[in-house]
């Protein structure tokens, strides 16, 4: 009997999107708006999906208290109320869209939870925009 459990957090984070081997023209060409040099900010919106059997023991596929720490530790206090351009190793070099966003904290979470659950990560940049990874 599997079941997914879902976890809803929040962070804040600025950023700009631009391809940094293209011109400005370019890059304004393609991003427009949000390749704006001063950058702008989102409220991101992440649901973490766990995927897995319940426990006879417990009715519970995983603990959520500790679902919620690991995405706090993980991923909210590094990236919320960051510049994720300036701020961040992991958005040095890589354009932080909501698409590389979402890879990056899959694969943050994924070596932290049991092999046994399948992980997908939803990420929401805006109420109407949202992308999600499965691995
Ligand atoms: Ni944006």
């Amino acid at each position: 009997m599997k079941v997914t459990v879902c976890r809803k957090e929040h962070f804040n984070a600025a950023h700009r999107l631009y391809n940094t081997a293209w011109s400005d023209e370019q890059n304004d060409a393609f991003f427009g708006k949000c390749n704006n040099p001063n950058y702008h900010g989102h409220n991101y919106e992440l649901i973490v999906k766990l995927t897995g059997t319940v426990d006879p023991d417990t009715g519970y596929v995983y603990d959520m208290k500790k679902l919620s720490t690991l995405v706090q530790e993980e991923v909210i206090a590094r990236f919320d109320h960051k510049n994720l351009n300036l701020d961040t190793e992991e958005f040095a070099q890589l354009n932080p869209t909501a698409e590389n966003i979402a890879v990056v904290i899959w694969n943050k979470l994924r070596p932290k939870i049991d092999a046994g659950y399948e992980l997908a990560v939803v990420l929401y940049e805006t109420e109407r925009n949202f992308v999600e990874y499965n691995g």
